[in-house]
């Protein structure tokens, strides 16, 4: 079984499928990482991540062990991810690694959830389970500022809230493979739910789809 989690930073991804990692034992795949990490390690080269060919040639030799580094969830890898997420011969590069992980998930897992923004409109379009979790930005930048501070970063919530319009704009907007709802996704709103609330609800639209 594949779940695919889609939607805008913020929205709750995260927990979400950590939750249904832990109920069904599923392989689980952040494939905003991988974003990340081409975002970071073309940074790091010196390069512009909206440089096309200096992306594509970091994403096709991206190695899997450059998903752990903690300087992935900065901020400012984050844009950077949201920049080479815009380049076709990025989202091309990284589509079979994306794919195979959920067509065969890792340690005999019978099943994967993959986290991401077009997961059930691009990668698998033939997922069983498809979920949109969306909130309004003012919520989804509280909850980051939140984060950013309760990890001891200094923050300042008018920029992470422009940073993440910022993102939203250029995810939505790109025209390969842009942020959107798949027609046949459930779409749930998390800006009044909190996280126990948001895994009910998916689970059971999990339920009517798989029983
Ligand atoms: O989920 P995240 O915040 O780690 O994602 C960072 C950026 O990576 C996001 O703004 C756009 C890009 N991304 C993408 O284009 N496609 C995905 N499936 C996942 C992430």
């Amino acid at each position: 079984m594949i779940i695919a989690v889609d939607g805008p930073a913020g929205a709750g991804k995260g927990s979400l499928c950590a939750a249904l990692q832990e109920h069904f034992g599923f392989a689980k795949l952040d494939t905003g990482l991988l974003y990340r990490a081409v975002g970071l390690t073309v940074l790091r080269g010196g390069d512009d991540p909206e440089d096309p060919v200096a992306a594509e040639i970091v994403a096709r030799a991206l190695q899997p062990d450059a998903l752990d580094d903690p300087a992935l969830r900065s901020d400012e890898a984050g844009q950077a991810a949201s920049k080479v997420g815009a380049i076709p011969g990025v989202r091309a590069a990284l589509l079979d690694f994306q794919r195979d992980f959920a067509n065969n998930p890792p340690d005999g897992a019978k099943g994967a959830i993959l986290d991401g923004r077009d997961i059930g409109t691009a990668v698998c379009p033939e997922a069983q389970v498809k979920l949109f979790l969306t909130a309004s930005l003012e919520i989804r930048a509280k909850r980051r500022y939140k984060e950013l501070q309760s990890r001891g970063h200094e923050a300042i919530y008018a920029r992470v809230f422009d940073d993440m319009k910022m993102r939203d704009e250029r995810d939505q907007g790109r025209s390969d493979a842009p942020m959107k709802t798949a027609d046949d996704a459930f779409l749930l709103d998390t800006s009044d739910l909190d996280i126990p609330g948001v895994f009910q609800a998916a689970l059971k639209f999990i339920k009517s789809k798989t029983t």
